[in-house]
């Protein structure tokens, strides 16, 4: 067993032997980027490098980088607790090239740190190009021991990676690994659609900006932007293919099944799942200055714990509960993200103040809608208003 801190810190010590800077995780929370509400890649805090409007002092970095996916592009919210493998927040280990090496090099050692360093079964690996990406294709065909039927070719929905609806783009070519038990089962038309195929590590190769009226122009340099999920690579080289069950989130789901009394059989754990998820985003983005509020970012940090509440209430919790999980948490994040440790109390305080109000809405809102329905019984009509209200 390898625990995700030693995955973690593999994965950037190989980095920093070839040469990369280490860059800390920026904010969940862009500063000064309007086009996102809430970071969604590792390559956010170097976009004006890509795009020319800033000078790195070096031309190679590797971090890991605590991402949001609920809203804009990129939005898994759906996915969370219902499969196994998607989540709100997430930590994405990445390597980067600002003007430097390219698609060669980032493709031999993507293929080295897997097959080498982490000796992950080649006959369970997939790689996937993107269509027109002829150069990308070659480089990978002459990795010795990749086979060529493993080399697929997809399109824009796939292999072609945007941030956003502006910004630094480019095809891209991944890495998917094959869980299933039966690996004669493998059939190259179940990468980008079974769960049994993970996709892993995306390379992307960044080249063109995509402009607000959508065309695409070229960029001075040629850059390489890499993301690949702690919390998936952990999975994999655990051979524990539920993310709950790995270090990452085991003590949390272990702590809300303490909390509810019910383990996690129940309701297939998918309220346990979601709770997991929902508070690690909820407690990054509040460390990071967040406030749930009416609108805009506030407003996502509102719905999702709003969410969080009502699938405690499938578990039957009737009290404030998220704050309790926060020990858990910090025990396992706390060190490489100082930052939820620091901000501990704000945190609570927050989730408890929010949690408050919402049950108090939903009391209030219960006493209401019981009104309506008496007084809709009495005129056999319950009215298109009091359905809005
Ligand atoms: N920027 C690469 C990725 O998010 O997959």
């Amino acid at each position: 067993m390898m625990n995700s801190s030693e995955i973690r810190k593999q994965f950037i010590d190989y980095f920093l032997e070839k040469d990369h800077k280490f860059v800390r995780s920026s904010s969940v929370v862009p500063t000064d980027d309007p086009t996102l509400l809430f970071t969604n890649a590792g390559m956010n805090q170097f976009k004006d490098i890509f795009l020319d409007k800033k000078k790195p002092t070096y031309s190679r970095a590797v971090n890991s980088q605590k991402c949001i996916r609920v809203s804009g592009k990129h939005n898994d919210l759906e996915e969370v607790g219902v499969d196994n493998f998607h989540h709100t927040f997430f930590e994405m280990l990445g390597n980067w090239s600002f003007g430097d090496y390219y698609k060669e090099e980032s493709i031999k050692w993507a293929w080295e740190l897997f097959t080498k360093v982490w000796k992950i079964d080649v006959n369970r690996l997939w790689v996937s190009v993107y269509k027109d990406d002829d150069e990308a294709y070659n480089f990978w065909t002459k990795i010795p021991n990749l086979d060529n039927d493993r080399i697929l070719r997809f399109g824009n929905k796939e292999n072609f990676w945007e941030m956003g609806e502006t910004g630094p783009c480019g095809p891209c070519s991944e890495i998917h690994y094959f869980i299933g038990k039966d690996i004669s089962s493998q059939n190259p038309n179940g990468v980008n659609l079974s769960d049994e195929y993970r996709e892993l590590w995306n390379l992307v190769f960044i080249q063109y900006n995509r402009e607000s009226d959508g065309s695409l122009t070229d960029l001075p340099m040629k850059h390489v932007d890499t993301g690949m999920g702690l919390e998936r690579i952990t999975s994999v080289l655990n051979k524990q293919y539920s993310h709950y069950e790995t270090d990452i989130f085991k003590p949390i789901i272990d702590k809300i099944v303490d909390v509810s009394g019910k383990d996690t059989s129940y309701k297939n754990c998918v309220p346990h799942k979601v709770i997991a998820d929902h508070l690690r985003m909820l407690s990054f983005s509040i460390a990071d200055g967040a406030v749930p509020s009416n609108d805009g970012r506030g407003y996502v940090l509102r719905r999702v714990l709003r969410r969080a509440v009502r699938y405690g209430d499938l578990l039957g919790i009737k009290d404030n509960f998220m704050h309790l999980l926060i020990d858990d948490l910090i025990d396992i994040m706390g060190k490489p993200y100082p930052e939820i440790f620091d901000k501990k109390n704000h945190i609570i305080e927050t989730l408890k103040r929010e949690e408050d109000s919402f049950r108090k809405t939903l009391d209030k809102g219960l006493i209401k809608f019981e009104e309506m329905v008496k007084d809709s019984k009495n005129k056999q009509v319950f009215s298109g208003d009091d359905s809005f209200r």
